[in-house]
């Protein structure tokens, strides 16, 4: 490849790092299996502690099972936010709204991570900071397959709610024991745009 080809081929993914938006309505169309293989096998060359892959993928494509998924969360929001002693209408409004944002997903995928291939350490400390190695290694193949997704034209959205109710989302999905639900990407075709913006960079970063 040449420097000019080099110089190219940055300037396209970073358009593409910079345009890919959190979307979160889609058409009805569904994705053939193929192109979520194909997301999820390049996805997985993201960075790993170790190389030790931690990442767990549960892919939802029946309605039946994503329906099954967003009652089952939203019942948990609710039982939640009641306790919390939320204004019930707004409680009921935010439930449905997070049961409308799966079920109008044609695919959801689950996004887990395994510690059964990290290290294992006799102290809290360094079990604690491998734990975050893995939370780590497995958003940045999550961040891999929002970016590939955008690629490809589709669109997705990572949302965070299994990371609140892991073991029932386990239980509900019937996961292995060892995979720790992190959060979730609803992925379709778009039926929105949207528009975000960034802090200017001398806000978050310095040369030291
Ligand atoms: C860790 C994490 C958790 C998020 N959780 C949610 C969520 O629960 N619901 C949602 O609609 N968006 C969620 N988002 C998407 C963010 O709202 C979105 O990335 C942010 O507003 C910036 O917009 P952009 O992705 O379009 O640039 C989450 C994003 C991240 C990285």
């Amino acid at each position: 490849m040449t420097k000019e080809n080099d110089s190219l081929s940055a300037k396209a993914l970073a358009n593409l790092i910079k345009s890919r938006r959190s979307i979160r309505r889609y058409t009805a169309e569904s994705i053939p299996q193929e192109t979520i293989l194909r997301l999820l096998e390049t996805a997985v060359w993201a960075p790993s502690a170790h190389n030790r892959q931690p990442w767990r993928f549960a892919v939802l494509t029946q309605a039946t099972d994503i329906e099954r998924l967003a009652a089952t969360m939203g019942a948990r929001l609710r039982a939640d936010r009641t306790a919390d002693g939320d204004d019930p209408a707004e409680i009921e409004r935010d439930v449905a709204r997070s049961y409308a944002r799966l079920t109008g997903a044609p695919v959801v995928i689950i996004v887990c991570m395994s510690m059964t291939e990290m290290d294992h350490y006799p102290d809290p400390h360094r079990t604690r900071n491998e734990w975050i190695m893995a939370a780590q290694s497995t958003a940045m193949a999550a961040q891999n397959l929002l970016l590939l997704a955008h690629a490809e034209g589709l669109a997705a959205c990572w949302i965070c709610a299994p990371l609140f109710a892991p073991e029932l989302v386990r239980e509900t999905l019937a996961l292995p024991p060892d995979w720790e639900p992190q959060g979730l990407i609803t992925l379709g075709h778009p039926a929105e745009t949207r528009e975000k913006n960034r802090a200017p960079i001398d806000t978050k970063a310095k040369f030291l």
